[in-house]
C-alpha cells in the first residue's frame, strides 16, 4: 500500500510539471482527488488494511492528498498569471506605430468666395437670409414686378414644377419674402442655388449660384448702393479697383444698373482675365421698384431701398482665372486640390 501511495505521489508530481492549461489541471484533479480518483480509492480501501497499518497508510494518504491539493492551488494561480500576461501581450497597442493617413479636404472655390462675401457683408452689418429653392412663381416673379407673359421671363428659362411653382431662377425671390416678413430697416444678403433651363457649356449651367443683397430703410439712395458695393468689392479685390455703373433694366429695380469693376489683374489695360475690356461685369443692382415695395407691404412713400444680385460663378471664374465653368461641377480632384 505504502509503495502504491508513493508511486501515485511520484507519478502525480511529474504529471503536474507538464500541465500548462486549466483543462489539464482539472483532469489532473479528477484523476487523483476526484470521487473516483486514485487517492480517494486508497482512502476508501482502508477497511481492508490491517489494523496496525491503517493509521500509517491513512495518514500518508491524507498527507499526499493535502500536498496535491496545495500543488493544484499553486498551479492554478500560476496558470492564471500566465494567461493574464498572454492577454496583456496580445492587447498591447504600439503607440509609436504610424496611424492611418486621413486625407484632409479643402473648400470648393465657390464656397471660398461665398464665405468671403458673407464675411465682408456681415462685417458691414448685413445678416444672412434664406429662402426655398422650390419657390412659388409669386415670389420668383410676380412680387418682383414680373407678371406672367412679361418679356423678362424669356431671359430666365424656367423649370416649372406646376403653374404656380418653379425652381427659383434668381435669389431675388428671397427679397420679396424678407420684405413681407420684416419691418425696415432691412439689411440682408441671400446666397444660394438657382436654376435655369440652360444647356451646359463653358459659361452656362442649369444650376448655379447667386448672392442677393437688399437694404431698405428711410432715405436710402443710389449713393448708398454705390458706396456699399464699392467698399465690399474693394475688400474682395483690393483698394485699387474702380467701380463703373452702366444703366440697365431690371423689372424690380428703378433705376437699374450693371456694375463693373476695373480689371483686378491688369488694372484696366486689357488682359485675358477681362477679355481685353479693362472692366469686368460683376453684378446687377438698382433701387427697389416702388411697386415691389408695395407688393411686399412696405410704403414706398416712407421707405426706399437698394438691391443687388451677384453671380457667384462669374466672380469665382474671374478671381481664379478659370476658363470653363464645368470645372466647378465635375469634381475632378486635380482641379479641386488647387484651392
Ligand atoms: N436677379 C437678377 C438676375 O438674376 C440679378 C439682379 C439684378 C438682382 C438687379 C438684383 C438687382 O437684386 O437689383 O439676373
Amino acid at each position: 500500500m505504502k509503495e502504491l501511495l508513493n508511486q501515485i505521489k511520484s507519478d502525480a508530481t511529474s504529471a503536474l510539471c507538464s500541465i500548462d492549461n486549466m483543462e489539464q489541471l482539472e483532469n489532473f484533479r479528477v484523476k487523483y482527488l476526484g470521487k473516483k480518483g486514485e487517492i480517494t480509492a486508497v482512502l476508501k480501501g482502508l477497511g481492508s488494511v490491517s489494523a496496525e497499518e491503517r493509521p500509517v497508510i491513512g495518514q500518508l494518504a491524507n498527507e499526499i492528498r493535502f500536498e496535491l491539493e496545495n500543488a493544484i492551488t499553486q498551479k492554478r494561480d500560476e496558470l492564471k498569471q500566465t494567461e493574464m500576461l498572454k492577454k496583456l501581450e496580445n492587447e498591447k497597442i504600439d503607440v509609436t506605430m504610424p496611424s492611418k493617413k486621413s486625407e484632409m479636404g479643402n473648400k470648393h472655390p465657390l464656397t471660398i468666395v461665398q464665405n468671403r462675401l458673407e464675411e465682408i457683408f456681415m462685417g458691414m452689418g448685413f445678416s444672412i437670409a434664406d429662402g426655398p429653392e422650390v419657390e412659388l412663381d409669386y415670389y420668383n416673379f410676380e412680387a418682383l414686378n414680373i407678371p406672367k407673359h412679361h418679356p423678362a421671363r424669356d431671359t430666365q428659362d424656367t423649370f416649372y414644377i406646376s403653374d404656380d411653382v418653379v425652381l427659383r431662377t434668381q435669389t431675388s425671390s428671397v427679397q420679396a419674402r424678407v420684405m413681407e416678413n420684416t419691418k425696415p430697416p432691412i439689411r440682408v444678403i441671400a446666397p444660394g442655388r438657382v436654376f435655369r433651363s440652360d444647356a451646359v457649356d463653358a459659361t452656362h449651367s442649369p444650376v448655379f449660384h447667386q448672392m442677393e443683397g437688399l437694404v431698405v430703410d428711410k432715405g436710402i439712395t443710389m449713393g448708398d448702393l454705390k458706396g456699399t458695393l464699392e467698399i465690399a468689392l474693394k475688400k474682395l479685390y483690393g483698394d485699387d479697383i474702380k467701380l463703373r455703373l452702366r444703366p440697365h433694366h431690371f423689372p424690380f429695380t428703378e433705376p437699374s444698373a450693371e456694375v463693373d469693376i476695373s480689371c483686378f489683374v491688369c488694372g484696366g489695360k486689357g488682359c485675358s482675365v477681362c477679355k481685353k475690356e479693362g472692366f469686368i461685369e460683376i453684378l446687377g443692382a438698382g433701387m427697389v421698384h416702388p411697386k415691389v415695395l408695395k407688393n411686399c407691404g412696405i410704403d414706398p412713400e416712407i421707405y426706399s431701398g437698394f438691391a443687388f444680385g451677384i453671380g457667384l460663378e462669374r466672380v469665382v471664374m474671374r478671381s481664379y482665372n478659370i476658363g470653363d465653368m464645368r470645372h466647378l461641377y465635375e469634381n475632378d480632384l486635380r482641379f479641386l486640390k488647387q484651392f
